[in-house]
């Protein structure tokens, strides 16, 4: 048998060979190392390729995740990339988390995608990896994942669609599902237009192309440091993913060799970059809470107040729907998230170590920014404060979160009659009744739909606009509730009250009729309602029958954490140097 010959690369991982993960498990004594080389024989690979570092390709490949579909091909420019460096390229699967087919929400199966992704890192003799995300989930998940096994890692997303078009309209979801679907039900469009709506909306590969949680998550992770530069933006059709893809795995290579670890990237200077990255793009509330999921993995407490001292910090510099006019491919063409990096930088920690092992700031020194109208510059920004306020009060006590920059200005400050809806069902059934008691100043309130009560937060804090207020021209109300909502939606809207309603927040005790002050520019949730009448009603408050009495659903209640915490399992946070990923025990 000719064996391969390997390449001058192999004398580069040389001196490093013997603490290598792979190189152990290779070269056990007798039986094990006996096993481990011959059935790596049985896949076609001989002990050239044994002799490289082993780097693992994460693939969440899934056809019921119809954003991730063309990543069969972005694995194989990975491989090539790895092969081209001197190392030993081999996928592995984990779950894939499709915003669009999964019920009741994929933030239900957040954790247990990093999980999958944390345990499959730490059980296989891998000295690298390279994650394959995209879709709203997959990113923040894979993060997680990464900075809890601790092992040299790039993440490489899919990319966003290419912008649809519509009779002369650019189309983006999914802020256009929910816009056109308003006037549908507004008898605005026709069904004929709206299954024309359906026809051009999503024309290509890729993750929704707003400014909307997928879109926000992976631009995060190049202020974070866990990707390459242009990771963000690079529109999922465009033959520059496929070559940034095969770039990764060259450069997973020499991470690899260099040890240059997640811990080491994840401090907490990178997260507050992250933090007036998403402020400047007017980015996904749900990064509020996946960032801090991120930081609890390392021990790093990421308070929402940060986040509101970074947002009146930072202008809002890019003008992306739903905040502003133009969608990812837009910005790609601008200069993508490198130049908006660059456009930061007098409010960002520039040393920072990232995955090229180069600083943020030098990563990005060469950017430029190519529209001015997408990336505004520091005089003519569209906003002087980032997208995002805190807001507390007796209904937020531990705080609650509204996108204001895609929010209606004259409703910041608003006082209006609460409007109670107990859950989603609740809601389903009365919000278009004819005979649902509501008027345009009323505040919508949605109860049991937090992490416990939803259960899983699901999307569903932009309540919809009641029928027959719509056919009067109504747009936008204020809406309150212990949900999220996907970062493509827009209006006036309350998300992520904490503590929620299904653990007994004060939210659980609003009552049809009452009245709710809201005050973003002061900051400000509050309930009208004296003490003494919300004692009684907490005394008659009882919690609502759980969803779940076995399985991962029931693992997922009793110990799914607060919004403010980021939602993971209390057992997930921190690190654990039992768990080191130093040597493995084969
Ligand atoms: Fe995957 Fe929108 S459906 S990002």
């Amino acid at each position: 048998m000719i064996e391969n010959p390997g390449n001058k690369n192999d004398d580069l991982h040389q001196m490093n060979r013997s603490t290598r993960r792979s190189h152990v498990f290779f070269n056990e004594p007798d039986t094990a190392g006996l096993m481990h080389r011959a059935f790596t024989r049985s896949l076609g690979f001989d002990r050239a390729d044994m002799n490289r570092p082993m780097i693992g390709i994460l693939n969440t490949y899934s056809e019921m995740n119809n954003c991730h579909a063309h990543f069969p091909e972005l694995v194989e420019a990975v491989k090539r990339g790895v092969w081209q460096a001197g190392g030993f390229p081999l996928e592995f699967p984990t779950i894939s988390l499709g915003e669009i087919y999964l019920t009741p929400t994929s933030m239900l199966w957040r954790n247990l995608a990093a999980m999958d992704t944390e345990e499959m890192i730490r059980g296989n003799p891998m000295d690298g990896v390279v994650v394959l995300c995209g879709c709203d989930k997959t990113t923040p998940a894979a993060a997680m994942g990464v900075a809890s096994a601790d092992l040299p890692a790039i993440l490489v997303s899919g990319g966003p669609m290419l912008n649809g078009h519509w009779r002369g309209q650019i189309l983006g979801a999914c802020t256009d599902c929910r816009r056109l679907t308003t006037e549908h039900r507004a008898g605005n469009l026709s069904a004929e237009e709206y299954a024309e709506v359906e026809e051009n909306l999503a024309r290509s590969r890729g993750h929704c192309m707003v400014m909307g949680t997928a879109s926000t998550m992976n631009s995060l992770t190049e202020a974070l440091g866990l990707s390459l530069p242009g990771n963000g933006a690079i529109p999922a059709a465009d033959a520059r993913r496929i070559r940034l893809a095969e770039r990764a795995g060259r450069r997973i290579v020499a991470l690899a060799t260099e040890g240059l670890r997640p811990s080491r990237l994840l401090t907490r200077q990178a997260l507050e970059n992250a933090i007036t990255l998403l402020c400047a793009l007017g980015g996904s509330a749900n990064a509020v809470v996946h960032l801090p999921a991120i930081a609890g993995r390392l021990g790093i407490d990421l308070p929402l107040d940060l986040f509101d001292e970074i947002s009146r910090r930072t202008p809002l510099l890019v003008n992306l729907r739903p905040s502003g006019s133009y969608q990812m491919e837009d910005l790609f063409y601008a200069g993508g998230i490198p130049a908006v990096l660059r456009q930061l930088l007098p409010l960002l920690h520039g040393d920072a170590l990232t995955v090229t092992g180069r600083t943020l700031a030098e990563n990005v020194a060469d950017a430029q920014i190519v529209d001015e109208d997408v990336i505004r510059s520091w005089d003519r920004p569209l906003q002087d404060e980032g997208g995002l306020a805190i807001l507390r009060g007796n209904l937020a006590p531990s705080g609650a979160v509204i996108k204001h920059a895609a929010a209606s200005p004259e409703l910041l400050r608003h006082r209006g009659r609460a409007r109670v809806f107990a859950s989603v069902a609740d809601l389903q059934t009365r919000i278009d009744d004819p005979a649902l008691d509501v008027e345009p100043g009323d505040v919508l309130v949605l109860q049991n739909a937090g992490p416990v009560g939803g259960p899983g937060m699901p999307e569903v804090g932009n309540l919809p606009i009641p029928k027959k207020l719509l056919k009067q021209g109504v747009r936008d109300m204020v809406r309150i509730s212990d949900a999220r909502m996907s970062g493509t939606a827009f209006g006036t809207i309350v998300l992520h009250i904490a503590p929620e309603a299904a653990v007994g927040g004060p939210l659980a005790l609003v009552r049809t009729g009452d009245e709710i002050e809201l005050d973003v520019p002061g900051r400000r949730l509050h309930l009208r309602v004296p003490a003494e009448e919300l004692t009684r009603r907490r005394a008659d408050w009882r919690p609502p029958q759980p969803d779940y009495r076995r399985g991962y659903g029931k693992l997922f209640l009793d110990h799914v954490l607060q919004a403010p915490e980021g939602l993971d399992f209390d057992f997930l946070q921190g690190r654990d140097p039992v768990q080191a990923m130093a040597q493995p025990k084969f």
